[in-house]
């Protein structure tokens, strides 16, 4: 019954796509289990480049089953155009599963989203603007749309009515918007709902009969644990649980289900959207990192803030997680550096000194980190594929990380395609990894 979790060990953006595209060529289905548009991955293949925000990476593998789980929040229209688009450029989508519990984003709560970001004004998080937020608070309160509502016009319509009624206040600023007129977004939404029909099933089901029988399921999570609402850097936060232990929730399985959880972490760090980044970095040195490493948003765009690895976050990370296996992606962004700086501590505003990730917003705030300072190294490291095609600098590196947290690392990223990658040997961690080994070897 292996499952596997993949999910984001820093700020999300850490290049899980690409872990779980390689995953997904030798699992038996693909889980995405929180987040919805917010997110979004960028897969190489075969000199092409896919876009996907709600759609699991596996769908580029033909056949294999791909399930949209509850814990998902769903824009109908983003997830009907992500299917056009996969549909028009010949990829099969037959088996796509969309959780008919999940919970659907609507066009006033992205409004909601724009006016609460408006309102924070400087104080505001610096959110993607594409709902997310207010779709959870509509879950949590009950007076969420879910997938299932598509299907019954009265139903539908009902259920709008009762979830517009309490926002009245925030939303009169979009009173005229055409979009918040009941009978126009009914019929938009009973569309999407026609749309998505013959994808919409009960996928807890589904990933039982899967584990049940054997089969590898990954789990894809989106964003990154530093983004999680409970454990991240409250309120930059996301609004839903991008850990690992949300992955049974958001699929419906229990935490026995779990065999193996990998986490994925930059060589470096990177943030987008307001909140505390202790390894943040600026000027020349910021602009060449960005530069190497593509580092702007697939979402939205925005350039990312870039930092040096801090290795405290991501040990709490490891621990929030029990993480079983690392992932490190953008090595190769590395390379022609002379000095790296790797975060093994904080500084606090008073100068106490923190080895753990500090709970208090006010601390973490004022925290700086403290560094460590190994060498670099020149080499082009697109080409190597294994670890001793390594030059010995950058071994040292990933040696440092893995040993200071105490997890093995189980594959390197040395550039975007998808064969760019060194699978460590650490194959005794699933039977995926070993696999891959073997034919990468
Ligand atoms: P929201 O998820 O749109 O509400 O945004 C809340 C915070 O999470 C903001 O700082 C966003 O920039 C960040 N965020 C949300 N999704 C992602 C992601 O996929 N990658 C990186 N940051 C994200």
């Amino acid at each position: 019954m292996p499952g596997i979790v993949v999910v984001g060990a820093q700020w999300g953006d850490e290049g899980k796509g690409k872990v779980t595209d390689l995953l997904a060529e030798r699992a038996d289905a693909v889980v995405r289990f929180q987040g919805g548009n917010n997110a979004g991955h960028t897969i190489v293949r075969n000199g092409r480049t896919w876009k996907l925000h709600l759609i699991p990476s596996g769908i580029l593998h033909s056949g294999k089953l791909c399930v949209i789980g509850n814990g998902v929040v769903i824009d109908p229209r983003v997830l009907t155009d992500e299917l056009g688009e996969l549909r028009r450029t010949g990829v099969d989508t037959s088996a796509l599963r969309i959780s008919a519990n999940a919970h659907l984003i609507m066009p006033y709560h992205l409004m909601l989203d724009h006016a609460g970001e408006a309102r924070l004004g400087k104080l505001q998080i610096g959110t993607t603007r594409r709902g997310i937020g207010p779709c959870y608070a509509d879950k949590a309160a009950r007076l969420g749309i879910r997938v299932q509502d598509l299907l019954d016009e009265k139903i539908l319509k009902q259920k709008i009515i009762v979830a517009l009624e309490p926002k009245r206040l925030s939303l009169r600023p979009y009173a005229k918007d055409p979009a918040l007129d009941l009978q126009a977004m009914a019929e938009e939404y009973l569309t999407y709902g026609h749309r998505m029909e013959s994808y919409t099933a009960d996928t807890t089901r589904l990933v039982h009969e899967q584990l049940d029988a054997g089969a590898v399921v990954v789990f894809e999570g989106a964003q990154g644990a530093l983004l999680d609402i409970d454990h991240g850097t409250y309120p930059f936060v996301t609004s839903s649980n991008p850990v690992a232990g949300a992955a049974c929730i958001g699929a419906g399985v229990g935490p026995r289900d779990i065999s193996e959880i990998w986490g994925v972490a930059k060589a470096y760090s990177t943030r987008v959207g307001a909140g505390p980044f202790p390894t943040e970095i600026d000027g020349p040195l910021a602009d060449l990192l960005r530069e190497h490493g593509g580092e702007y948003g697939t979402t939205t765009g925005r350039a990312r803030r870039v930092g040096w690895l801090d290795l405290v976050a991501l040990r709490y990370a490891a621990r929030i997680n029990s993480m079983t296996a690392l992932a490190i992606t953008k090595l190769d962004v590395l390379s022609g550096l002379d000095r790296l700086q790797i975060c093994t501590g904080y500084r606090g505003a008073e100068g106490a000194e923190f080895d753990h990730f500090p709970y208090h917003q006010s601390v973490l705030h004022h925290a700086t980190g403290e560094y460590v300072e190994l060498e670099g190294w020149a080499e082009d490291i697109g080409e190597c594929r294994s670890e001793s095609d390594l030059p010995a600098c950058a071994r040292d590196y990933v040696s440092f990380i893995s040993e200071f947290i105490g997890v093995p690392v189980v594959l390197l990223g040395v550039g975007p395609g998808r064969d760019q990658v060194i699978w460590t040997g650490a194959s005794d961690h699933t039977a995926v990894a070993a696999e891959h080994a073997t034919t990468a070897s």
